[in-house]
């Protein structure tokens, strides 16, 4: 049945696609060295930067749930895509239902408040993967608190993709990096501060500082996350309690473990022991209508469990569920009107059919 989530206090989760929120947890550690933490990078379906909403929303739904699994109640989202994309969905739509005491957090907020006391010509360029680029984030959540500043974004296509492909070196970035930054500064030659709106850009540094104009401010991430975060764990002791604080750091990924290490090693200068791990595992949901007497249905797919999180969480609350998925599995949509309650069986698909078949007071069945 349900997996129960275990109330026991946990390690901080750091998540990104890949290996940028590497760049992330290293800063939050030099602020916060204290706590335990986990890091699950998504190397294996990164980047991120050029999906769709749909597809960054489920992929980073999983990787929540993953690291809720594995004790956190704390999750960063250590990725701009991811939380220009899916945290305010996830906080909405999914915490309530999911354990409305965990919290995901992302790294927008913490870098829009410290642009304003960074630029002096309050002009702004924003340079970011064209998901962060196209959701606006950055302007939007820039006018919130300070409207009095032109903000301009880029969409660097190839930076994170290079990045993972180990490229950050390699002579044929330097064009890319250029040809972005050009780019950028021509949209408003006033940009005094430029925002490295992507987790993976500081490994790009080196790079970037031989094609940004001196006097022009670079604004990478890592310490105003781990300052923020910082901040935040003073401001909420009930969550403070819940992180354990051993000073370990775990890495996961869902690419191969030796991949991993050894570029994580480059970006971190240090060697780590890495854990391969899957994400979107499926778990089998059955769908049942339960009050029509005579015509009772049964749908049963594959399905993963966060979906099986968001299906049951919306019955409970309304009796109506509408779920569309897309993605590798293939695209589909389901409904769920008052006469449906779903069972949610941790099981293989065999074995609750077994259950659903021995169950006597069904009597007819549609079985996909
Ligand atoms: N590092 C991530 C970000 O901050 C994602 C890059 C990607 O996967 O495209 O946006």
């Amino acid at each position: 049945m349900k997996q129960q989530l275990s109330s026991a206090p946990g390690p901080i989760g750091v998540f990104d696609s890949g290996y940028g929120g590497l760049t992330i947890l290293s800063k939050i550690r030099e602020v916060l060295p204290q706590y335990d933490y986990v890091y699950l990078g998504d190397n294996a379906r990164a980047p991120y930067g050029s999906r769709s909403f749909e597809v960054v929303y489920e992929f980073t739904l999983q990787a929540v749930c993953k690291l809720f699994e594995m004790g956190c109640h704390l999750v960063v989202l250590g990725c701009n895509t991811a939380s220009a994309k899916a945290l305010r969905s996830i906080q909405q739509n999914n915490l309530p239902h999911i354990d409305p005491h965990r919290r995901v957090l992302g790294v927008i907020r913490p870098t829009v408040e410290a642009i304003d006391s960074l630029t002096q010509s309050r002009h702004v360029g924003v340079l970011g993967t064209p998901g962060t680029i196209k959701s606006e984030s950055y302007p939007l959540e820039i006018h919130k608190l300070f409207p009095d500043i032109q903000v301009e974004g880029h969409a660097c296509a190839l930076w994170a993709a290079l990045v993972e492909a180990g490229e950050a070196d390699s002579e044929g970035t330097d064009y890319f990096i250029q040809k972005d930054i050009n780019a950028l500064l021509a949209k408003d030659s006033e940009i005094d501060t430029i925002i490295l709106g992507c987790t993976h850009y500081p490994i790009l540094l080196p790079k970037i500082r031989k094609y940004v104009p001196e006097g022009i401010k670079i604004l990478a991430q890592g310490n105003l996350v781990g300052e923020s975060l910082k901040d935040y764990l003073q401001r909420h002791p009930e969550m403070n309690a819940k992180c354990t604080k051993g000073g370990t750091c775990t890495y996961f990924t869902t690419e191969a473990e030796e991949k991993f290490a050894e570029s994580a090693a480059t970006f971190l200068s240090e060697k780590v022991e890495v854990n391969h791990i899957e994400l979107g595992n499926n778990q089998t949901i059955c769908y049942m209508d339960t009050k029509k007497e005579k015509s009772r249905t049964v749908e049963v797919f594959q399905g993963t469990a966060w979906e099986a999180e968001l299906v049951k969480g919306l019955l409970e609350s309304n009796g109506i569920a509408c779920m569309t998925r897309m993605g590798a599995a293939g695209a589909y949509s389901l409904t769920i009107g008052n006469d449906y309650s779903v069972w949610v069986f941790e099981e293989d698909k065999a074995q609750a059919l077994e259950i659903i078949n021995n169950r006597t007071d069904i009597d007819e069945k549609n079985l996909e």
